[in-house]
């Protein structure tokens, strides 16, 4: 290839922010200001897209959304047998599903005893149709020059290369393989050959720490680890391969031991012989796949086998290995990948997520292939050599459809329109936008200037749980409004409910919940199903609960407000506040630490840390630099608090508890809206507070 705690105190049982006026700071204004400036952008006016898109009107979404509510078992059965290999055929009745704790365990089944195989489904189906030649991923290295093609049969025989080289280290069915890689194509390479042959794979993003990727391998007990010796972004080099093994090491000393380490050299980076190899344990890509047959047996899985675990943080505790199956992860993902970016087979499609998110696992790694896409696999950064680096790997390659964060649209915005308007971009047809409530002034930006107003923008709402789109306008479909997702994808049964659990009819706000199980809904977290059931279903039973606010207008059109719990997401990166607090509690001179999040220009929310020292200790500055340096070790550097704030004393109520609100009001330079305080132990720390901002 070329270059918890969780069960008795469960924070949920009592939502503990009403809806609107305690929505943390950051987020809410920003979806304010989206109420106040929406508008409608026709959708009458794309007419290239429309050409192309799957559902014209919004009166074809409405037949086909209530046949999909209505009859969710044939529906999705039709759907899956029509589009995707079986090698066992779906039963008529394959669903079944309990969403509420008071009728017993939930659970969730699609396709039940049906079997397939979705890297077959990615890659050998569309060789068998004669498409082998089709370009699979189009490579644009971290630097402009560095770059190359595979088709879909080189996909496939590399693919079988590495599914050999596992079942010769004694990988089987089931068992679990952690990755750790920079975006090579041979990420999504080792991901599918994982699938081939049923292992469950685990992705470790890139930038998490030798703890982060450690406590991930043990908890998933993954005996080999797939990674890579160095990668370069923007004028970076990073080591990978150290941080790689550090985590073997500590997963080790707590008495789990990594058997098999396949590593990748990419030379742009570092030389192999600049490489740490541990004898017996590590080997490089480069020497031991080439040697494998390029053809592999195919283990065909039951629907609901495991296909992977991906990690994510939530309110409290160590994150979460949310789980999900082969057949509805499968159909789902390449169903919202068609429909929602209009996507027709030979397409060419950038998603510039990395595969250590979900984004990267259902839009990158699978759904385009399902779909027989051609898409860039991109290894860089958007800003480097320059701010025109992602218009121009558009030109260059005629992207069709963009998916991106609005982290990365707000932080371009800033860098002016020429970079943008210097490149051609006519090619492109559908722009998408992902992971956090995008504001309308980077909304009108991406479309008028990147888009040049031909473009509609697909504003996907989703989360790791629901492993593909659940709100999301369609192209062209229906009119959009700037900041808001509109109307649920097919399947989806969106309710608002209030802190009661009472659904809410009409124009409303409150908690977004989804009433009935769609094919990927998350099956377990791994290893911990009351986790799963406290997490998701306790706070409203019968529901899944996402953890987001939303509202609902007068059209019927989904505005998020945000997370109402203790998730922050920085640049689209989901962080735990608790996992934050508990790096910085970690420093030896920490003895208390809060976490809030607040309205970042370009992040959408920044991490800002109020920090209590023990007894004694002085408050400087090498001290601030050492607690954020905790967390990047312990988390990574994406998770690395933007202001630490001293504080001598913490708002605490009188049973001891901190006092958020207090805190993100502080933090949102907002204290004349710090609401009643006369509950606080010692109401004087909030002066003292306010005099050590900034400070
Ligand atoms: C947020 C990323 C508003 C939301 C796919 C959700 C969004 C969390 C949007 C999941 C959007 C994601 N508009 N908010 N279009 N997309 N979010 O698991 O708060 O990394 O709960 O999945 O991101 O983050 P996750």
């Amino acid at each position: 290839v070329v270059p918890a705690r969780h069960a008795a105190a469960n924070p949920l049982r009592q939502p503990r922010l009403a809806p609107r006026s305690a929505a943390p700071a950051g987020r809410r204004s920003l979806v304010t200001k989206a109420v106040k400036v929406a508008d409608h952008t026709e959708a009458r006016q794309y007419i290239d897209t429309r050409h192309h898109a799957h559902i014209h009107n919004h009166r074809e979404y409405e037949e086909m959304y209530k046949r999909s509510i209505e009859d969710p078992n044939d529906f999705w059965r039709e759907i899956a047998m029509s589009n995707f290999h079986w090698e066992t055929p779906i039963p008529e009745q394959h669903h079944s599903h309990n969403f509420d704790v008071k009728k017993g365990p939930i659970s969730t089944e699609w396709f039940k005893g049906g079997r397939t195989n979705i890297a077959y489904n990615c890659l050998d189906r569309h060789v068998k149709e004669g498409h082998g030649a089709q370009p699979c991923f189009l490579f644009e290295g971290n630097d402009p020059g560095r770059d190359g093609v595979v088709t879909y049969e080189e996909v496939l025989k590399e693919v079988c290369r590495v599914s050999n080289w596992l079942w010769s280290v004694g990988v089987k069915k089931g068992d679990s393989v952690a990755i750790y890689m920079p975006m090579v194509c041979e990420l999504p390479i080792a991901m599918l050959a994982c699938a081939r042959i049923g292992a469950v794979h685990s992705v470790v993003f890139g930038g998490f720490s030798s703890d982060a990727l450690a406590s991930r391998i043990e908890d998933c007990k993954a005996r080999v680890l797939i990674t890579c010796n160095a990668v370069k972004r923007g004028t970076k080099s990073i080591v990978l391969k150290k941080i790689a093994d550090q985590g073997c090491d500590i997963a080790k000393q707590q008495g789990f031991t990594v058997e098999h380490c396949l590593v990748y050299a990419n030379e742009d980076a570092t030389s192999k012989e600049a490489t740490n190899m541990v004898a017996g344990r590590d080997i490089f890509w480069q020497d031991a796949i080439p040697k494998q047959a390029d053809e592999a047996e195919v283990e065909w899985m039951d629907s609901e086998d495991t296909l992977f675990f991906l990690y994510t943080s939530g309110s409290t505790g160590k994150p979460k290995g949310v789980v999900h199956t082969t057949g509805g992860f499968m159909v789902y993902a390449a169903t919202t990948c068609k429909y929602t970016f209009a996507m027709q087979p030979g397409d060419v499609y950038w998603c510039t997520a990395d595969c250590g998110w979900i984004t990267g696992h259902s839009y990158l790694a699978y759904g385009p292939l399902l779909n027989r896409a051609t898409q860039v696999v991109f290894e860089g950064v958007p800003t480097h050599p320059d701010a025109g680096r992602c218009w121009q790997v558009v030109e260059k390659y005629q992207v069709k459809q963009f998916y991106t964060a609005p982290t990365a649209i707000r932080s371009l915005m800033r860098s002016g329109e020429e970079w943008v308007r210097k490149h051609d971009r006519s090619s492109l047809r559908v722009l998408g936008s992902v992971g956090e409530p995008i504001n309308p002034e980077a909304w009108r930006w991406y479309h008028e200037v990147v888009g040049e107003g031909r473009c509609p923008i697909v504003d996907t709402w989703w989360q790791t749980e629901t492993a593909g789109h659940m709100i999301t306008n369609l192209p062209a479909a229906w009119p959009e409004k700037p900041g808001s997702a509109s109307l649920p994808f097919f399947g989806v049964k969106p309710v608002i409910v209030d802190e009661k659990g009472n659904e809410l009819e009409g124009e409303c706000e409150g908690y977004l919940c989804i009433k009935q199980s769609w094919p990927s809904n998350i099956r377990t977290v791994y290893g911990d199903h009351e986790r799963y059931e406290t997490t998701y279903f306790a706070a409203f039973p019968g529901y899944y609960f996402s953890g987001d606010g939303a509202r609902r207008d007068k059209d019927g059109y989904y505005w998020i407000t945000g997370r109402v719990d203790d998730v922050i997401n920085v640049s689209g990166h989901r962080i735990g506040t608790a996992e934050v607090e508990s790096a910085l509690v970690a420093h030896p001179q920490c003895a208390e630490a809060a976490v809030v999040g607040y309205e970042h220009p370009v992040k959408g929310q920044g991490i800002w840390a109020y920090v209590t020292l023990l007894e004694g200790v002085e408050y400087d500055d090498k001290l601030k630099k050492e607690l954020v340096m905790s967390v990047r070790e312990q988390i990574g550097a994406f998770a690395a608090p933007d202001v630490i704030h001293w504080a001598p004393g913490m708002p605490k109520t009188r049973s001891g508890k901190i006092m958020r609100r207090v805190l993100r009001k502080i933090a949102a330079f907002e204290e004349d809206q710090l609401g009643d305080t006369s509950t606080l132990a010692d109401p004087g720390v909030v002066q003292q507070l306010l005099e050590l901002r900034g400070k």
